[in-house]
């Protein structure tokens, strides 16, 4: 024990975080443990290398970028929607189907006290709960009970889970719910320090919905999966009450395309909308991030004078459980995201910025997709399944997605 915290020491000493054990010695033997648990295991070496990342200039790198190709569902003929509409049903009537709600993020900007998914958006109605409505549904037109997979993080997972014992799991099969954490990382400040939260222990957040692969493997919960014959594994946020998870022509075009991975996009509404688009990155499927791509490319055009990188990718994704099992095995590439975080000073008091002062990293879940060959994309109608919550005020916010909430039911 002793020359274990002799190492530990030393390890601190050489990447300069020897502050971490600021508040070690008033600490009772227990939180002494789980700091000492926080610290080891720290990925030093990552932690600079990412810190040092932070400091390059942002470059366009020399990918080969190019669009891809993609399905509308809207020009499908009746004959073609009505084939793949066959085989997409038999694969959820027969319980291959499971569906998985990233709800780990912090949502800083909608700025909710509470997990993103316990924010009421219609009426008394939160965003799991209208979620849950429309799997509800689905599981009576098809008469099954889809399993439901939750992703929290170690900062929400307890409110989380007490959220849906308290709302008695708005009456879905409880033994059909399933919620696993994501991992996290530690934040660093603008030296490269890594930060003590309140309380003296490693101010970690979750390492971005990338890390849904991982936490799918640590919880056990692929072979558990697999144990269930579950074969396609829709997967999406918690910010989009308007989310069709149960999309039997989605499923079916994907397995008659013989692809393991899929998505759908949005046509982006300007060229200039900050969101990230479906393309080809040497060769392989990838989304290039509103960030990377060039004002000349994100105006590009067709001769049918549609967007050459026109197809939003908004996190509507399917997976089957064969490149899940793969991609668990993979790193991703992280990002490091500018933040604001509390934190204790090396005097050990508590500083609130009231600007960006640390960074966080995050791996995102469409790096993943460029590992497999190809990849199905069907585009859909935004006002039919997109309501985002992201933001308190303004675009993308909880106004905005009333709105489009309340319109589409109106219509259909
Ligand atoms: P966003 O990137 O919009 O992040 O996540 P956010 O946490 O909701 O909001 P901001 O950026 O802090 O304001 C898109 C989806 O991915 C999930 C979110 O919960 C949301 O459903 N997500 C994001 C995770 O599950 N884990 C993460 O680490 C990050």
């Amino acid at each position: 024990m002793v020359e274990n915290f002799k190492k530990l020491k030393e390890t601190l000493t050489k990447f300069g975080q020897e502050h971490l054990l600021l508040k070690y010695n008033e600490m009772t033997d227990s939180e002494k443990k789980q700091l000492i648990d926080q610290i080891s295991d720290i990925d030093f070496e990552l932690i600079s290398k990412l810190y040092e990342n932070t400091k390059k200039d942002v470059e366009y790198s020399d990918d080969k970028i190019e669009p891809i190709s993609y399905v509308d569902k809207a020009n499908l003929t009746e004959e073609e929607k009505q084939n793949y509409s066959e085989i997409g049903e038999k694969i959820i009537k027969e319980k291959k189907l499971g569906f998985i709600t990233m709800a780990g993020g912090q949502g800083t900007r909608l700025g909710h006290n509470g997990p993103k998914g316990t924010f009421p958006l219609i009426g008394e109605k939160t965003l799991f709960e209208l979620i849950c409505d429309t799997l509800k549904k689905n599981n009576n037109i098809y008469n099954v009970t889809i399993p439901w997979y939750i992703m929290t993080s170690k900062e929400n997972n307890d409110e989380t889970i007490n959220f849906f014992e308290k709302k008695n799991y708005f009456n879905y099969p409880k033994e059909a719910i399933f919620f696993f954490k994501q991992g996290e990382l530690p934040m660093v400040n603008e030296e490269g320090k890594i930060l003590l939260d309140k309380n003296g222990f490693v101010k970690e957040a979750a390492d971005g919905h990338g890390g849904i692969f991982e936490a799918l493997y640590q919880s056990n919960l692929l072979d558990d999966m697999k144990s269930r014959g579950l074969e396609w594994l829709f997967i999406s946020g918690i910010d989009n009450p308007l989310v069709k998870m149960v999309d039997p022509i989605f499923i079916g075009l994907t397995i008659k395309n013989n692809c393991l991975i899929a998505g759908k996009s949005l046509v982006k509404s300007k060229p200039e909308e900050k969101v990230g688009v479906f393309c080809k990155r040497n060769g392989r499927p990838s989304v290039i991030e509103y960030t990377e791509i060039t004002d000349e490319m994100s105006k590009m055009r067709d001769e049918k004078g549609e967007l050459l990188y026109g197809e939003a990718h908004v996190i509507m994704n399917m997976f089957n459980i064969k490149a899940l099992e793969m991609l668990a095995k993979n790193k991703l590439p992280y990002h490091s995201a500018h933040k604001k975080a509390e934190y204790i000073n090396e005097k050990g008091e508590l500083v609130t910025p009231t600007e960006p002062n640390a960074y966080k990293f995050e791996s995102f879940i469409f790096d993943s997709f460029s590992n497999l060959d190809n990849m199905l994309i069907m585009r859909v109608k935004r006002e039919e399944e997109f309501a985002p919550v992201k933001n308190a005020k303004g675009e993308d916010s909880p106004e905005t997605a009333r709105k489009l909430f309340n319109d589409y039911q109106k219509n259909n």
